[in-house]
């Protein structure tokens, strides 16, 4: 007799083809942060009828389906982000977005999809689960605030006990994983620094407060603080992505403003990370007379996958695909994702799928233009959430196991 988990494997082959259409639905259709309606409607369709119970917020696309089987049991949850980016498609693939300048270039269609046919294998298999199921279709993943926070405050892990994620990956070939232990991801913050100085004749520099030489000593100064002051065994960085200021090539500037980014993935170091560029910043704005004005917004933390929940992903992995396929990542990124939220409140892990292969043209970066998903990927995305989800429940209930395994 064949168990639960081979039992999901055949499932998951016989709704692969309808999982592929959907994902190329979802691409031809994308939406951007905020704006993830047909996305969700499409989800809820589908989850429904699989017999989920679903709940929605008045707020947001976001979504939150259970699959509820014994309420003394535990809850795993798997979570999918929705949205898409402000990019034009030059895959030129039959299911290329058909929206002007908006295109899934992240490969968040190919997590929903995965998310849904994960559902509905799962929910075929109801009378036999060993817990409770609960799927988080979250908006606006790549927006600055990040949707998980909303869906966290409406109760998405609520009742939780572990979570799992996955991101597509054009670094590793379709069909294999990378795993990560401890922190995979830096936190991601923004900051606006304004330099405000004062504007004279640019033949009469002494009579102004020079905003843009101000500002100057500031950028080459904020750039002295990852490789003066902070450990170099622990990577940080601060980057500058905008700057603006200026009116006339013959007069004194007297303001200019400057935005950026910071990331690191020690808590210590990102907490320490303001007051050092305030200093700075002070300093040379007030040794030239010049005033400033400082914003430091912290964003999403550090993504730190928990050990347990990793071992099971890297156990189901090995018997899905074989263990020369399951990569330990080994470095972190210094690229932020907003499911670190959802790991600060419960124990859970994020993974990679790969998704390259040269043939099918997806081995290019995520945020290109060029960028897809191979869609053989799917199916092993929807293998291993699926079996590591079972997987969690079956050893988070004993008397489950003790009966299926007499
Ligand atoms: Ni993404």
């Amino acid at each position: 007799m064949k168990n639960l988990k081979e039992k999901l494997f055949l499932t998951i082959g016989e709704i692969n083809e309808r999982i592929i259409t959907i994902r190329r639905d979802l691409h031809a259709h994308p939406e951007l942060s905020g704006q993830e309606e047909h996305t969700k409607y499409l989800v809820k369709g589908i989850l429904e009828v699989s017999g989920y119970q679903i709940k929605e917020s008045n707020k947001h696309f976001g979504l939150i389906a259970d699959l509820m089987v014994d309420e003394n049991a535990k809850t795993v949850a798997i979570r999918a982000d929705m949205d898409a980016l402000p990019i034009q498609e030059q895959t030129g693939k039959p299911y290329a977005s058909r929206e002007k300048g908006i295109m899934h270039a992240c490969g968040h269609d190919s997590h929903t999809a995965i998310a849904l046919g994960t559902a509905i294998a799962i929910a075929a298999h109801k009378e036999e689960l060993p817990g409770n199921l609960r799927f988080i279709f979250q908006p606006s993943e790549e927006s600055k605030e990040g949707g998980s926070v909303e869906m966290i405050e409406e109760g998405a892990l609520e009742g939780v006990s572990a979570i799992f994620g996955l991101h597509a990956y054009p670094y590793l070939n379709s069909g294999e994983i990378g795993y990560k232990y401890g922190v995979m991801m830096a936190s991601a913050d923004v900051f606006s620094i304004e330099i405000f100085g004062k504007s004279a004749h640019g033949a009469r520099p002494h009579e102004g407060v020079d905003a843009i030489l101000v500002t100057s000593m500031i950028v080459n100064s904020l750039n002295h603080i990852v490789s003066r002051m902070i450990d170099p065994l622990h990577p940080a960085v601060i980057s500058l992505g905008t700057i603006e200021g200026g009116k006339a090539s013959n007069i004194i500037c007297d303001h200019v403003l400057l935005k950026g980014t910071v990331r690191t993935i020690n808590e210590e170091i990102r907490n320490n990370i303001p007051q050092m560029m305030e200093a700075s910043i002070e300093g040379i704005s007030k040794s030239m007379g010049a005033k400033y004005k400082f914003d430091y917004e912290f964003g999403q933390p550090e993504l730190i996958n928990h050990e347990k929940i990793v071992n099971i992903i890297v156990d189901e992995a090995e018997k899905i695909i074989g263990k020369e396929k399951c990569i330990d990542l080994i470095d972190p990124v210094m690229g932020g994702e907003d499911f670190s939220e959802y790991l600060k409140l419960v124990p859970g892990a994020f993974f990679r799928l790969g998704t390259c292969d040269e043939e099918k043209k997806t081995c290019v970066p995520q945020h290109n233009s060029r960028f897809d998903v191979d869609d053989d990927a799917l199916q092993v995305g929807m293998k291993i959430m699926g079996a590591s989800a079972l997987q969690f429940l079956i050893q988070s209930n004993s008397l489950y196991k003790k009966e299926h395994d007499a």
